[in-house]
């Protein structure tokens, strides 16, 4: 059975240095000096050591560019309003990559991201050679993270991503809120979609980030969070 023991992979746990903090819309961009990690497959994530919280955080891989580690963050509650108050020479312990990212194995890529579903699409465009990606966000101010992509086309709210999709999307590839991903699911028989659920681990030892796949449970963190929808 897929995700049935303790599996860390490449994944390592190590103390990283920030380099800069940059402020794109109402997001955070947190670039940590690489370390000895593996940036991983793109849709991978890594736990983010919260300062002044219990558990780390689930991040997805944003950039990579040499030594460096690229997350960009949203400031939701208490432990992504600490991670966007870091400051250069602050260091967090950061563990991973973790998870299943995406099959880059793809004939006809089209990324789809909604809001923050933003996050891992950099890499994820790098890695494929720059597919064409729609992006939908909430309000022109969250937005502005679309300069992450280069030639994304992009709709704010009340529009949405759904309403640019063509008629023969090809392989899309896709992270945004729930609804977002169920309408894509529907409407588009071969997807790779990245879900989300609270994790407290990230490599199976928790159970907090159990969801139904396909009329049974597993362990998000470890069967996801990128899932494959058959054709
Ligand atoms: C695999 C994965 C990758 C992620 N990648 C990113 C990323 O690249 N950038 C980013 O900004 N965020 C990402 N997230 C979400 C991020 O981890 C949460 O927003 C964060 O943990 C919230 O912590 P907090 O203490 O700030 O807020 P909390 O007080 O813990 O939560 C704030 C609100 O968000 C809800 N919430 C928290 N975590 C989740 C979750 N995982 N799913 C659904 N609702 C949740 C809570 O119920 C609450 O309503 C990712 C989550 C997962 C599972
Ligand atoms: S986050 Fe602990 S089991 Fe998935």
């Amino acid at each position: 059975m897929p995700g049935s023991g303790l599996v860390l992979g490449r994944a390592r746990r190590e103390r990283l240095q920030v380099g800069e903090s940059e402020t794109v819309g109402p997001y955070t961009l947190l670039r940590l000096e690489r370390g000895s990690l593996d940036p991983g497959i793109p849709g991978q994530f890594f736990m983010l050591e919260a300062p002044g919280r219990v558990l780390p955080r689930p991040m997805s891989l944003c950039q990579a560019p040499p030594g460096e580690l690229a997350f960009l963050i949203e400031p939701v509650g208490p432990g992504t309003r600490a991670l966007c108050a870091l400051e250069e020479r602050d260091a967090i312990h950061v563990l991973g990559p973790l998870g299943n990212g995406f099959d880059l194995d793809v004939e006809r890529p089209l990324l789809v991201a909604g809001g923050i579903g933003i996050a891992p699409m950099p890499y994820l465009s790098d890695a494929l050679g720059s597919p064409p990606a729609i992006l939908g966000f909430r309000s022109e101010r969250h937005a502005e993270a679309a300069v992450l992509l280069t030639d994304a086309e992009v709709v704010v709210e009340p529009r949405l991503v759904t309403e640019l999709l063509p008629e023969d999307p090809g392989d899309v590839l896709a992270c945004g809120p729930e609804p977002m991903l169920e309408a894509i699911r529907a409407l588009v028989p071969r997807t790779q979609l990245a879900w989300e659920a609270p994790m407290a681990c990230g490599y199976g030892a928790c159970y907090g980030c159990v969801v139904e796949v396909d009329g049974h449970y597993e362990r998000l963190c470890i069967a996801g969070p990128v899932l494959r929808e058959a054709a």
